[in-house]
Parts: structure tokens; C-alpha cells; sequence
């Protein structure tokens, strides 16, 4: 619901408080953004750049995926993750913020930990947030622009999550209390490996979890880390959703895709591997 998280969000302009009301969140300035009929909140600047949004049809593809269950353990990882790290745990009131939220699906899991707690989605594409802000009752959905200074007033969050999705550590920093928490997934060399060759999915980039840690540098500490690994049993059907939800999708196009998972096996085994990390906020 936006009511309940609009506490949390500032003026994208002029860093004012909003207020909500028909169709609308306003601040004491008078810049005014609007409520989409599909209930999300767009605090994106008109001239913002989306180029790197993902597309109806990648969202469509994910929801589909992810529906069918595959990385629930994922899920299940990230919400014992952000329970061990929300101030009281189980009992924790402060909200969880999920910074490239896409459908919501690890917030919704969280929030299921975490009876009293509200949830804010925030992704930079519509397509997303129609879906996210429909995933869970204490979900509000609003659209902002990671690399452009969040819309979210200072310390407000108690936990962020991170899944797959961009993050500015300065960012973060600013909107968690100090002890508060940020939980981040990456993907490990194994990840998807398969898939790698058989339908050209993206390499994971070496290195990248030793490269975050480096970034988050002296703002955050690491505070426990899970290894999440397992071997999918995936259809052409899975194969094709998982190709199209992910970066991939902009290098290749459908009918690519469809000859090259009609290729393989089916069903497929295929390689989860990721790394479920915590990092403390450092006290100021
Ligand atoms: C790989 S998806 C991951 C989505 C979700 N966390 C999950 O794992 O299912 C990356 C998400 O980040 C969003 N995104 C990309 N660039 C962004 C930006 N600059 N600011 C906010 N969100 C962004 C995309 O729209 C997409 O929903
Ligand atoms: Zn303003």
C-alpha cells in the first residue's frame, strides 16, 4: 500500500516531504507526481533515462519463471537473511527496501517473515511496478532511478535487499540507520554456466561479489554470508523464460532463442549458484 510507505519517500526534486492524495503525491513546492491507475508511484523525472528498464515482455517472462518455483530457494535465503539482520528480527517493525525490485517476488517472501513490516519496491521500469505492486498487501511500488539519487529520506529503511539489480553503495548508506542491514545477491561463475554457451546467455562477470565488496568499501561490513546452490531440472518452456527475463534478451532475439533452446535437452540440468551476502551499515 503507498499510504503506508509514503513516510518513507522525499520529493525527488527538492528533498521535501509528499503527501498523497487523488491520483497524486505532492510536496510543500508544489512538484506533483503522479499515482498510475495500476497503483504504483512514479517519482521518475520526466527526462529520466529507463534504457536499462526492463521490458514488458522480460517482465512477463520472469513472473513466469519465478512462479514456477526454481528459485525459491533463493527467496527462502534472502528472507532468512533479512530476518537475522532487521533490528529484533522476527518481531522487527522498520521497513525493507528492494532496490531493483522487478516483480517483487524476494520482498513479498521477506515480508512474509516480517508480519509488521512494510515493504517499498522501487525499479525503474512500469512494467515491473505494475507487477510489484500488486505481489504483496504491504508492498508500495515506486519508480525511481538507482543511479540518480533515491527518493527515500535519510536512515529510513531497515533492511535493504539487492537481488540481480544495480546499487550506488552512497545510496544505501544514506537510506539505512547505522547497524541497520543490506542484503545483496550476486551470482556465482557456475551461475546458469550451462546456458552460457548452449543459448549465448552473458557471462556473470568475474569477480563481482570481491568487486561489491571493494565498492561498498568503508560505508558497510560484511555480516554473514550463504552459498546458495542447486541443480535446476528445467523444460524448453523454463529455458525460454529464463533466457528472456535476463539481460540476454536484449542481444538476442525470440526466434534466436527458440532454435537454440530447441536444441538442447529437455529437460535440462542446469547450475543455481549464487552467493546470499549481509553487510552491516556502519555506525557515522
Ligand atoms: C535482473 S532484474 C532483477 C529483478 C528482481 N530483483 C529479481 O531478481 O527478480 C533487474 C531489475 O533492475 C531494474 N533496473 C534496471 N536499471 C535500474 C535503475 N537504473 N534503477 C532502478 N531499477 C533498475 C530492472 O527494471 C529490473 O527490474
Ligand atoms: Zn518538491
Amino acid at each position: 500500500m503507498l499510504a503506508e510507505v509514503i513516510d518513507l519517500l522525499r520529493c525527488p526534486h527538492c528533498g521535501g516531504e509528499l503527501e498523497l492524495g487523488d491520483g497524486a503525491a505532492r510536496c510543500a513546492e508544489g512538484h506533483s507526481f503522479d499515482v498510475a491507475r495500476q497503483g504504483y508511484l512514479n517519482l521518475l523525472p520526466g527526462d529520466a533515462r529507463t534504457g536499462s528498464a526492463d521490458t514488458a515482455t522480460m517482465v512477463r517472462a520472469r513472473a513466469e519463471f519465478l512462479a514456477a518455483g526454481h528459485y525459491a530457494p533463493i527467496a527462502a535465503a534472502v528472507a532468512d537473511a533479512a530476518v537475522s539482520a532487521a533490528p529484533a528480527g522476527e518481531t522487527a517493525e522498520g521497513p525493507v527496501i528492494d532496490l531493483g525490485a522487478g516483480t517483487g517476488y524476494y520482498l513479498a517472501a521477506v515480508l512474509e517473515r516480517l508480519p509488521k513490516v512494510q515493504g517499498l519496491a522501487l525499479d525503474v521500469s512500469k512494467h515491473a511496478l505494475r507487477v510489484a505492486a500488486r505481489a504483496h498487501p504491504r508492498i508500495g511500488a515506486v519508480g525511481c532511478d538507482a543511479w540518480a539519487g533515491l527518493p527515500v529520506r535519510d536512515a529510513a529503511a531497515a533492511v535493504v535487499i539487492n537481488i540481480f539489480a544495480p546499487r550506488d553503495p552512497a545510496e544505501l548508506a544514506r537510506v539505512l540507520a547505522p547497524g541497520s542491514a543490506l542484503v545483496v545477491v550476486t551470482p556465482n561463475r557456475a551461475h546458469l554456466a550451462e546456458l552460457v554457451s548452449a543459448v549465448g546467455m552473458l557471462t556473470v562477470q568475474e569477480r563481482k561479489r570481491e568487486r561489491l565488496e571493494g565498492r561498498l568499501g568503508t560505508l558497510f561490513e560484511p555480516a554473514g554470508e550463504t552459498a546458495v546452490e542447486r541443480e535446476l531440472v528445467l523444460s524448453h518452456t523454463d529455458l525460454a523464460a529464463l533466457v528472456a527475463m535476463g539481460p540476454s534478451a536484449r542481444h538476442l532475439d525470440e526466434r534466436q532463442v527458440a532454435e537454440r533452446v530447441a536444441a538442447l535437452p529437455d529437460p535440462l540440468p542446469v547450475t543455481l549458484s549464487v552467493t546470499v551476502a549481509s553487510y552491516r551499515r556502519t555506525p557515522a
